[in-house]
């Protein structure tokens, strides 16, 4: 086995971006209308705003309709929720995704959970949830099944492999710990509550890093060989005085000579974020349309 090499989540994620490219002329030409995604920004959080940005631009150049729903921090809890029943009965609009988080006095649960789930393009809602749990068919949340992609084409078949998930929040630890689950993986999900980190994450074969702290998963705790997956974008100081870089929840410096393979921030798991987004978008419009889920994909 070479040691040492970086996976590359944005050349993946193209040939993703591709075959949804494909499906998509081949969903508009049959249907006469484009999918269509819908997108929600409340607040001015900047980073957000960078997301959705990027979602709109590939939304079209994928060759989708992309509508954009900018509202102020200030909007109640009533009009957002009136916003996404017209989304919900909206016929051009086959996915739906609010971007979060929402400003504190907002109930995101009450939101997320209005969300039609055959236009669930986050895989957030409680039917979503639960289907991913039952491991029935459904629209699953992108980063985790982004990164589950990138896992299968490192490694093919997964069986029997030990996968650490370090993080169990609701948006990515969770449900990649089931997607590991579900293709056989043994998986252990590690939090901050964890004894013993270390010797945790040393166990496994393939690891999944997202906490959401910088550089926080040493190299020396990973195992010779394993498979490393850092789904954590971290904006810290960088060494040009004034100036920030990005890095993620692993080490990579002192994990790039011993692990098989590690997924480098940025231009890792962030691509495959909005590549899967385009990708469930055109599984949601498919299943709106009565049409098998998209080739391929
Ligand atoms: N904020 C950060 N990541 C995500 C995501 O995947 N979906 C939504 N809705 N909001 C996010």
């Amino acid at each position: 086995m070479t040691l040492g090499k970086t996976i590359d989540g944005k050349a993946f994620a193209a040939k993703v971006q591709d075959k949804v490219a494909q499906g998509v002329a081949k969903f508009t030409q049959s249907q006469g209308r484009k999918p269509g995604l819908a997108v929600v920004l409340v607040g001015e959080d900047p980073a957000s705003a960078v997301y959705v940005r990027s979602k709109h631009k590939m939304t079209i150049q994928l060759g989708m309709e992309s509508f954009e729903f900018k509202r102020p921090a200030s909007i109640s809890q009533e009009e957002l929720m009136e916003l996404v029943e017209e989304l919900n009965g909206d016929p051009r609009v086959d996915g739906i995704l609010v971007q979060l988080p929402l400003p504190k006095h907002l109930d995101e649960q009450a939101v997320v959970e209005l969300i039609n789930p055959d236009k669930d393009v986050d895989g957030l809602t409680p039917i979503s949830t639960g289907r991913l749990a039952l491991g029935l068919p459904g629209l699953v949340p992108c980063t985790p099944l982004g990164s589950l992609m990138l896992l299968q084409d490192e490694l093919g078949d997964l069986s029997g492999k030990n996968a650490v998930v370090v993080g169990r929040s609701i948006l990515v630890g969770k449900p990649m710990a089931q997607l590991l689950l579900n293709a056989n993986a043994t998986v252990t999900i590690a939090h901050s509550r964890t004894q013993d980190l270390a010797s945790v994450v040393h166990q496994a074969d393939i690891v999944v890093a997202a906490v959401g702290r910088p550089e926080m998963i040493k190299g020396s705790w990973i195992k010779p060989g394993a498979t490393v997956i850092d789904v954590g974008i971290n904006r810290v100081p960088a060494e040009e005085e004034g100036k920030t870089k990005l890095v993620g929840d692993v080490d990579t410096a002192g994990a790039i000579s011993h692990v098989a393979g590690i997924t480098p921030v940025p231009g890792g798991v962030g691509p495959m974020t909005i590549a899967v987004l385009m990708r469930n978008t055109l599984a949601a419009a498919h299943l709106r349309a009565g049409l098998p889920a998209p080739e391929g994909l």
